[in-house]
């Protein structure tokens, strides 16, 4: 009697035993399970653990009032028993408007030595609809990317209403939501709320320059706001440079849905039998120690995977924009690479302003669309330029726009169906300037042509800054048909990406900088086929170190271009100086953005040392760990963060006073992330004419004092700033930009 009911029991436990599918990384792991009812359950999304059996037999509750039990779905899709924010909602060829995803099975397979991709197959449990769902697991730098792909065998069109890239299911009450919001010259200004039981959504509808005033990444705490280095912190960014929406639903049992992906915003995309439809992939990391751990995830992955020539330092930059913006010929541009030259400038980029003949690009109202040099301006066109830059020493880059067209050129005159547009209705204008319909396959024909052409004008085009100021209005393409309108926005980003990829092919090593007004447009997607970004016009140091602190939660210090403009600024009428403004560009990829020519006096000696300077410290700022030490939106107002070498023999302090303090008040900083048994010598850099704010200057410390008792540094004025650069004695210096690259 006993044995019977003893293998009774085994027989339930078997019975109730769910397989386990696991995605890892070297230290994280995502859980899934397949239940009897073959439904796929989201169980787990943290650190690695070193034994699954536990979610074999795990049972969740069941709800009190629908009997039904607790558990999510690795893809929960509007229908069967779905009761939340679905991550997709299709519309099958019959009208039915329903769904029920069931394991289909999976696989996994290594793609290198660092990746493994992991594919679960879901089925409809009636019609012939299928959704993979594809993770890529990148072991060293602790990331894991997710992606659905959808087909089906339907007997007619399928309707897909939402569409998302991923969803991850969270449990702890209380979550904490940091987010990036801001606006044109103010972007990625860091806002964290505890959220609350509804929905809060974050996203885009613009089309274009999507990220300008939300970016498609966050980070959620549990328990409290995230700090630094403790406290566990996922972080999600979506790789995507369309309209997007993240969606964060704390619903009635505590749990906290989070979706990603492209924005449901009249978007119904319509999939016939043979197509597939591949959402953008959403990009996850996680940590117990904190989000300062969770950027440098994000960072080594970008580096790696998500940037181009991720491991080749970045040259300094002069931008000729805030120095002469329209208004320049050969021989002011001349003389602005005769002066950089002097600064010990590395690749000089000529701005807008240097095309269109029969609509000269003078001023933002003509000539977009006339890639054709201006014979006025530059009679002897960029190769004369470009070959001068050259001769003194420098890279040579140049900016298009090759998206947009005024209406004052001869594109749009020649060819008006190329241009976005909602039927007959006006075409709105922004920056007097329209939108070309990269929905279309002979617009992206043109736009990747455009590229080929521009780089023709010289065999010495080293860097392209791609711009891309305006977004949708009046939604509508001539070449889509009636129906399929509401294609507009994914196949638009899907034509960009697909141009990119033509210049990539064709181009894989010139250096092209991601613009859009600034910041518009920072997000994985796009930044794959870049080598930077410019993080924002606005070039007030006060401003950037903002802007910065925000960017650098996901994206890599080596491709956020960051430049010393002049004094006042011209964004924001505020004067600081020069000291501060290369102290904020440095803690970035340096340049400058300014008539260098201008520059006299003790600040001319000082931008000239200051650029020396860069070129010690470049390799620990761009290639190193990032350490956020103090927030910039601390009471106290001073902000301070550290870059250190993956090799700990050398880190670099920033430090800003952001406000006047009081001149008792003194900036106490704990070093991070040094090694503590290592010793340091401390040395200031960019001390303005001498004086110095670190009295411990010169001195060698242990990396255990530096971490656990820290330095005074007396920065107590407003604009006030510090660089102290902290090296393990007699490193010798390493800059292998000028070897590798000139
Ligand atoms: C945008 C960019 C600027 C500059 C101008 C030129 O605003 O963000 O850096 O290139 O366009 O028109």
């Amino acid at each position: 009697m006993k044995k019977i009911l003893l293998l009774g029991l085994l027989f339930v436990i078997l019975a109730v035993k769910s397989e386990v599918i696991k995605v890892e990384t070297a230290d994280l792991a995502m859980v899934f399970t397949v239940n009897q009812e073959k439904k796929v359950v989201y169980q787990y999304f943290g650190e690695k653990q070193n034994d699954y059996s536990g979610f074999e037999k795990r049972i969740f509750p069941r709800r009190p009032d629908t009997r039904t039990d607790f558990s999510p779905e690795l893809y929960p899709a509007y229908g069967h028993r779905s009761y939340q924010e679905p991550a997709l909602q299709a519309t099958h060829y019959d009208g039915v408007l329903t769904t029920q995803l069931l394991y289909a099975g999976h696989e996994i397979r290594s793609i290198d030595s660092n990746t493994t991709e992991t594919v679960i197959r879901l089925k409809d449990a009636v019609y012939p609809f299928f959704v993979d769902v594809v993770f890529s697991a990148y072991q060293k730098e602790n990331v894991i990317s997710q992606r659905t792909v959808i087909s089906h065998n339907e007997q007619g069109t399928v309707a897909l209403g939402i569409i998302s890239s991923a969803y991850l299911p969270l449990h702890n009450q209380v979550y904490y939501l940091t987010h990036f919001h801001g606006t044109w010259a103010a972007e990625m200004q860091l806002k964290e709320e505890q959220l609350q039981p509804g929905i809060k959504k974050i996203e885009s509808k613009k089309g274009v320059r999507t990220t300008q005033s939300e970016n498609p990444s966050f980070l959620i705490a549990f328990d409290h706001p995230a700090m630094e280095e403790e406290g566990e912190v996922y972080g999600g960014s979506l790789a995507w440079s369309g309209n997007y929406c993240l969606a964060f639903e704390l619903d009635e049992t505590g749990m906290l849905n989070i979706l990603s992906g492209v924005n449901p915003f009249i978007s119904t995309y319509k999939l016939k039998g043979n197509e597939r439809f591949e959402t953008p992939e959403m990009i996850w990391t996680y940590s117990r120690s904190g989000k300062g751990a969770v950027s440098r995830n994000f960072h080594d992955w970008s580096r790696k995977y998500a940037l181009r020539a991720g491991n080749s330092l970045r040259p300094i930059v002069l931008n000729s924009w805030e120095g002469a913006y329209f208004t320049f010929d050969e021989k002011v541009i001349t003389g602005m690479i005769d002066d950089a030259a002097k600064f010990g400038i590395e690749l000089f980029v000529l701005d807008d302003g240097w095309f269109g003949n029969r609509y000269p690009r003078n001023n933002d109202n003509a000539g977009l669309g006339d890639w054709q040099v201006n014979i006025w301006k530059l009679p002897r066109g960029i190769d004369y330029l470009a070959f001068y830059a050259h001769q003194r020493g420098m890279k040579f880059g140049i900016w298009i726009e090759p998206e947009m067209v005024n209406p004052e050129s001869d594109l749009a005159r020649l060819h008006p169906e190329w241009i976005v547009k909602s039927g007959t209705r006006e075409i709105l204008t922004l920056r007097n300037q329209w939108l070309l319909d990269l929905t279309n396959p002979v617009v992206q024909d043109f736009v990747y042509q455009t590229f080929v052409d521009v780089m023709a004008l010289s065999k010495y085009i080293d860097y392209i800054k791609w711009d891309a100021n305006r977004h949708v209005e009046n939604v509508g393409s001539d070449f889509l048909s009636g129906d399929c309108q509401s294609h507009f926005w994914i196949d638009y980003t899907k034509g960009l990406y697909s141009v990119y990829e033509r210049v990539r092919a064709r181009f894989p090593d010139v250096m092209i900088q991601l613009c859009s007004s600034g910041g518009g447009r920072l997000d994985f997607g796009a930044l794959r086929y870049h080598n930077e970004f410019w993080a924002s016009d606005n070039t007030n140091p006060y401003n950037r170190v903002f802007i910065q602190y925000g960017t650098n939660h996901f994206f890599p210090a080596m491709a956020t271009g960051a430049h010393v403009s002049t004094s006042p600024n011209h964004q924001t009428g505020v004067t600081s100086p020069i000291k501060f403004r290369f102290d904020v560009a440095m803690s970035g990829r340096l340049g400058m953005e300014l008539q260098p020519g201008d520059i006299a006096g003790e600040d001319r000696i000082f931008a000239r040392q200051a650029v020396e300077n860069y070129k010690k410290i470049r390799s620990v700022v761009q290639l190193g760990d990032l350490y956020r030490i103090h927030s910039p939106y601390s009471e106290e107002a001073w902000a301070t963060l550290a870059y250190v070498s993956k090799d700990k023999k050398e880190s670099v302090l920033f430090a800003y006073s952001l406000k006047p303090h009081e001149r008792t008040k003194y900036l106490e900083i704990k070093l991070k992330g040094l090694d503590a048994s290592k010793k340091y010598k401390l040395v200031e850099l960019n001390a303005f004419n001498g004086h110095s704010s670190f009295d411990g200057n010169e001195n060698v410390f242990t990396g255990e004092f530096l971490m656990k008792t820290g330095i005074y540094l007396n920065i107590n004025r407003q604009y006030d700033s510090a660089v102290i650069w902290i090296k393990e004695d007699e490193v010798p210096v390493h800059d292998s930009y000028a070897t590798e690259r000139l």
